[in-house]
């Protein structure tokens, strides 16, 4: 059954929130997005019918006035930081905004009986596995701020469960990507960080040449394989979350990923046969903390919420990351700070 009340989104402005605002609306779902704008982009909520508040998350005046206005059964939780290295250099601007200031939305939330939970955690609270395919039991240890300020989230909401009843769906995803086939919403982040559109940025001319970091990596082709899951898959997976949730499932921590490693130079193939552009490369060094293979095993999302990626086909990943790159809107907000 489909919940018909309404649902607060935080974060929903971004790249993997504005996708899933998208579907979430598109099935007739009352969606609010509370964004601080300091990464999203307004205009890419695309459907009339969400209702859009500019602010922070942290703000319980603002909240408790948007408790009162909707009747929310449900929080989809993204807004976050989510550079890797800047969380190195600045610990404590991840461990606030990633960490302390959902605590104003979950005491809200406490406040209000509002009691389902779905959360974007993410592959970096394993850290380095043990064991490839990263399952759900392998041990989470993140090595920087960015994991460990959302695994820590991760315990305050089992926490919040054992105290108040909160029900969460904690979803570890994998390297999100690709974007809307038709171009009209994507992947902006400035700086931008993740692989395929940094590769398409080369060729646009938005960026310099592609720097691959180690190219002597214990895996065929010598470079570092990740996990590529399609931001439309892992949308569809939040919708899974919250029927799950609101029928009176348990929480849940489960992986999204495809279950199929790609490394960095497939990549690099896929965007040129997909572009017919051949790409500036750089073969650099290793980064410090770059595991070689991270891949994750999807099946306990496939038992708990009847959830499997269906976008498996890297090209096409790219290729829709290409539509958005050409599409109307990517040069407006490109330089954006
Ligand atoms: N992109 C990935 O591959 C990936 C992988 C694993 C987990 N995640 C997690 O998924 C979520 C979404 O990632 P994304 O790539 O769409 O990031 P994004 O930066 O595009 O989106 C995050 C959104 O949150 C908003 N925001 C940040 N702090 C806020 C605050 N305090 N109050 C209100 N809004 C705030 C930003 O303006 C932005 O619109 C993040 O929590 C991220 O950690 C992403």
């Amino acid at each position: 059954m489909t919940d018909t009340r309404a649902i607060l989104v935080t974060g929903g402005a971004g790249y993997i929130g504005s996708h899933t605002v998208r579907l979430l609306a598109g099935e007739g779902r009352k969606i609010v997005v509370l964004d601080n704008l300091v990464h999203g982009h307004e205009d890419s909520i695309i459907d009339t019918a969400v209702d859009f508040v500019l602010g922070g998350i942290g703000d319980h005046a603002l909240l408790r006035s948007l408790f009162q206005r909707y009747d929310f059964s449900s929080v989809v939780h993204f807004a976050a930081f989510a550079y890797v290295g800047e969380s190195v250099t600045k610990p404590l601007k991840y461990y606030r905004n990633n960490t302390a200031e959902p605590l104003a939305l979950l005491e809200v939330m406490e406040e209000f009986g509002c009691k389902n939970f779905v959360f974007s955690s993410t592959c970096a609270t394993y850290g380095i596995p043990d064991q490839i395919p990263i399952t759900e039991k392998t041990r989470q240890s993140p090595i920087n701020s960015y994991g460990r300020s959302k695994l820590m989230l991760e315990w305050i909401l089992a926490d919040c469960e054992t105290a108040w009843g909160l029900r969460s769906a904690c979803l570890r995803y994998f390297n999100a990507s690709g974007c809307a086939e038709d171009g009209l919403i994507g992947e902006d982040h400035n700086p931008e960080t993740h692989l395929i559109p940094r590769v398409l940025m080369a060729l646009t001319g938005e960026a310099g040449p592609v720097e691959i970091f180690g190219t002597d990596y214990p895996t065929p082709d010598g470079t570092c394989i990740r996990d590529y899951i399609h931001v439309k898959d892992l949308a569809a997976a939040h919708a899974k979350a919250l029927d799950h949730l609101a029928n009176g499932g348990n929480s849940v921590r489960v992986n999204l990923g495809t279950g199929v490693g790609i490394s960095v130079k497939e990549i690099i193939s896929a965007v040129e046969k997909v572009t017919g552009q051949t790409v500036p490369l750089v073969l650099g060094n290793r980064r410090a903390g770059d595991p070689a293979h991270l891949v994750a095993d999807p099946s306990l999302a496939a038992e708990l919420l009847g959830w499997r990626a269906t976008r498996l086909d890297i090209v096409e990943t790219v290729r829709s990351a290409w539509a958005w790159m050409n599409g109307p809107k990517r040069g407006r907000y490109a330089t954006k700070s």
